[in-house]
């Protein structure tokens, strides 16, 4: 007892007239404070280093950000040493303090509300309302796991048996490696390092090198809440190098990484080599990718379904594992279906999110434009192309919005993630057929079914085996504790995000039995 029941922050509501001034004030606020150089945050304090590289606007690549200071190994080396002498302490430290400190990051998280939504649009290039979702849900696991850990932190006494008393009861591993996306920068890192930190873990958290500034804002975020020194260190650096070196460390326990299947393949296999010193075995908490598909049955509600589905696939450039790639579409419904999402998605307009008319803005940097330019123009071959919507003017990293019909299970844009604005058609000759192609990838994240037929909505709760299915709504923005999230198969380790099992994957259980 003690803290309120939880409850999901709400969103963003630009039926207030506040909410809506808010973003522009906040927007103007943060361009005030650009090409400022940000430290890395050590053992309880700020270290520059002579390694700088920007963080630049993905929708006006001229409008840097900040430059970030650059861990090498010697800092991630720092930042072990001041995790590993600071574990004892927080471990031992009363579960209810160490949840305390997590609901003043979310106190000071709520108090930046807007500030840090608009970093986010011009970080990364969140709308307005994805930005602030993503901020939400930031706080959303901060004070969600703040409870499950005063849940989980009392022994439990097992057995019966007369003259015997056993507990059972949790403790943390000792460093995590927090290894996190750009593209729920704000959310999913502070996921990751409260779970890991409220556990009693210490953390050295990598950013994505393309969303360090927000990195940077969680370790204030920390700091404001008063973490004691070492528990939460911030390393930004190059992937190529510091990613391997975390992972590799023999003093690292824990690795939770969201991110690509190839990124996470990786960590697990070098997770599983021992390094001389080393004294665990090495545990990973790993949510990778999706090929999601959204079934549309034949009699599917279209108000409800056209919508939806473009805002599954589109919303934020389709950059979310959870977005929508594919949708699965009846024979019978097909053309009317088709002709109305592109009707739809014609409406639409593209341009940098900071204008929130803008449906759709850049995506993340260069690479990630060419890879999904190289999808459309194979989706070209595969499939006949629907739908290519305008790219805008400007500097950005900007793909158009496609859409390509005619695609069968064993085509490459049905079968491989693109992690952008790209969404493949399927016809399906019954709603069987509509079931097997959905699990027919490798992926088992998240999936969606727009039905009037309890029968079909009954198939479909047993037949499609995705870690996230929604019927009749949208397949993205799972809320904390409502829609644990995360998959199966090659999406994930089957942890859940933001539900009851997951600080249970960063401790070790163990039973004291005691003869009375
Ligand atoms: N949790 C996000 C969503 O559901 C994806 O990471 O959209």
């Amino acid at each position: 007892g003690g803290f309120p029941p939880f409850r999901n922050e709400p969103m963003a509501d630009f039926t207030r007239a506040d909410h809506r001034a808010a973003f522009p004030k906040a927007l103007a606020q943060v361009r005030g404070q650009l090409g400022k150089t940000y430290p890395l945050f050590i053992n309880g304090r700020d270290i520059m280093t002579g390694n700088l590289l920007p963080t630049v606007n993905p929708n006006r690549l001229s409008e840097v950000l900040g430059q970030i200071c650059q861990a090498g190994t010697k800092e991630v080396d720092d930042a072990i040493t001041a995790a590993v002498a600071a574990f004892p302490a927080w471990r031992d430290t009363d579960t209810r303090k160490r949840a305390g400190y997590l609901l003043k990051a979310a106190e000071a998280a709520r108090g930046r509300i807007f500030e840090l939504s608009a970093w986010q649009i011009l970080e990364i290039g969140k709308q307005w309302d994805q930005a602030y979702a993503d901020v939400t849900e930031a706080i959303d696991f901060l004070e969600y796991y703040a409870r499950e850990m005063v849940r989980l932190g009392e022994p439990r006494r097992l057995g019966h048996a007369p003259g015997e008393l056993n507990h059972y009861l949790y403790e943390p591993k000792g460093v995590a490696a927090v290894i996190a996306p750009w593209n729920f920068p704000l959310a999913i890192s502070t996921g990751m390092a409260a779970a890991a930190i409220v556990t009693g873990n210490c953390v050295v958290y990598k950013p994505s090198g393309l969303t360090p500034l927000m990195g940077r804002c969680l370790a204030e975020l920390f700091r404001e809440a008063g973490l004691p020194p070492g528990v939460f260190n911030y390393t930004p650096g190059p992937s190529a190098t510091m990613g391997d070196y975390l992972v590799d460390h023999p003093a690292v326990s824990l690795i939770a990484f969201t991110g690509s299947m190839e990124t996470g393949l990786r960590i697990i296999e070098r997770a599983a080599t021992v390094h001389p010193g080393q004294q665990n075995v090495k545990k990973v908490i790993c949510e990778m990718g999706g090929k999601n598909a959204i079934i549309i049955d034949d009699d599917a509600d279209l108000d409800e379904a056209v919508p939806q589905v473009l805002l599954s696939a589109f919303g934020f450039q389709g950059q979310k594992c959870s977005a929508c790639s594919r949708v699965i579409v009846l024979d019978a419904i097909h053309d009317r279906f088709a002709e109305r999402l592109v009707a739809m998605a014609r409406a639409t307009t593209a341009g940098p999110p900071e204008d929130p008319a803008h449906f759709m803005g850049a995506v993340a940097d260069e690479k990630a434009a060419a890879r999904i330019r190289g999808y459309i123009e194979l989706g070209k071959t595969e499939g006949q192309l629907l739908y290519e919507g305008p790219v805008p003017e400007g500097e950005g990293y900007y793909v158009p919005m496609a859409i390509i019909d005619g695609i069968l299970p064993e085509h490459r844009i049905a079968r491989e993630e693109i992690f952008g604005p790209v969404l493949a058609v399927m016809r399906a000759r019954d709603f069987d057929e509509a079931i097997r192609w959905a699990n027919a990838p490798r992926f088992a994240l998240t999936g969606g079914v727009f039905s009037r037929s309890p029968a079909h909505l009954e198939q479909a709760r047993r037949e499609f085996r995705v870690g996230n299915l929604y019927l009749n709504r949208g397949i993205t923005g799972a809320l904390v504790e409502r829609q644990p999230f995360g998959g199966s198969r090659m999406s994930g380790v089957g942890t859940k995000a933001g539900g009851a099992d997951y600080l249970l994957h960063f401790m070790d259980p163990r039973v004291v039995t005691e003869n009375t």
